[in-house]
């Protein structure tokens, strides 16, 4: 894993973005993995910005979203895909049929979900998976003792990330219980993983990622195997981490060609 310490969560995010930027130059047709959650905001408003200012090309890109609440329409305020259209899809020049996120309302849920798999391996599979992290490790919504290799499916949500949610719904019993999800192993099929994470909040759950042993009690430190792991911190989120001077070494003496 690489672990990518900026001085905020702003200059880690133009750094992600440059990533992005770099991929569709290379290949206009990339296809990108987004998450939702406000780890990844600032990331959003940065690739507006860059295609605002005629920086990035997104006519060709196609894109995959991690998750979905089940029984939460489309145009539910805190559904995900109100949440990328308000924070990504209505500001940049990508197709609306190259976008995907899953459907909540999908009446079969286990087909649709082969289905939707289906899509991401015809449209060459993901690129480049953009990830967040929750408060106990998961990514996606992959809660503790996930199968390592599971792939897309309904889950429960753990109390606690219900509690996270309890402000977008408005209170904690109207959180939805299900949601639809791909799994880790459909995140380790991704060529390259880029993880954020900002804030004291998931510095235990980015030391236990980076630093802890592989388990499924912590899903993020499936990454681990990965090949081609990015980890974006801030100092906050860096702070329960050992080698942070190793890290820092690291990315400083990175070759020209190395860096993004
Ligand atoms: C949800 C999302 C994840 C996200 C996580 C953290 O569980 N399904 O993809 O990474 O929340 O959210 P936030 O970035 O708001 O802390």
């Amino acid at each position: 894993m690489e672990v990518i310490i900026q001085s905020d969560a702003q200059y880690a995010s133009v750094v992600a973005a440059r990533l992005i930027s770099q991929l569709l130059r290379e290949k206009p047709n990339a296809v990108i993995g987004f998450p939702s959650g406000q780890t990844p905001v600032p990331l959003y408003q940065e690739l507006v910005r860059k295609y605002r200012e005629g920086h990035i090309d997104f006519s060709r890109a196609t894109t995959f979203n991690l998750d979905e609440f089940v029984g939460v329409p489309a145009d539910h305020p805190a559904s995900y895909h109100s949440f990328m259209h308000q924070h990504l899809f209505d500001h940049i020049n990508i197709p609306k049929k190259n976008t995907h996120i899953p459907d909540g309302m999908a009446a079969d849920i286990p087909e649709y979900c082969k289905r939707y798999e289906a899509e991401i391996e015809k449209a060459g599979g993901i690129d480049l998976q953009i990830l967040g992290i929750g408060t106990e490790g998961h990514i996606g919504f992959n809660e503790p003792t996930s199968s390592l290799s599971s792939g897309m499916r309904t889950k429960t949500l753990t109390p606690r990330t219900r509690r996270d949610f309890a402000a977008q719904f408005g209170s904690e019993d109207r959180v939805p219980r299900y949601i639809l999800t791909l799994g880790l192993g459909n995140v380790m099929k991704a060529r390259t993983c880029v993880l954020l994470a900002f804030g004291k909040r998931k510095a235990h759950a980015v030391a236990r990622t980076v630093e802890g042993p592989l388990t499924a009690m912590m899903p993020a430190s499936v990454l681990q195997m990965h090949p081609i792991a990015k980890v974006f911190l801030d100092p906050q989120a860096a702070s329960l981490l050992q080698n942070t001077s190793y890290y820092q070494w690291v990315y400083e003496g990175k070759p020209e060609w190395q860096k993004f």
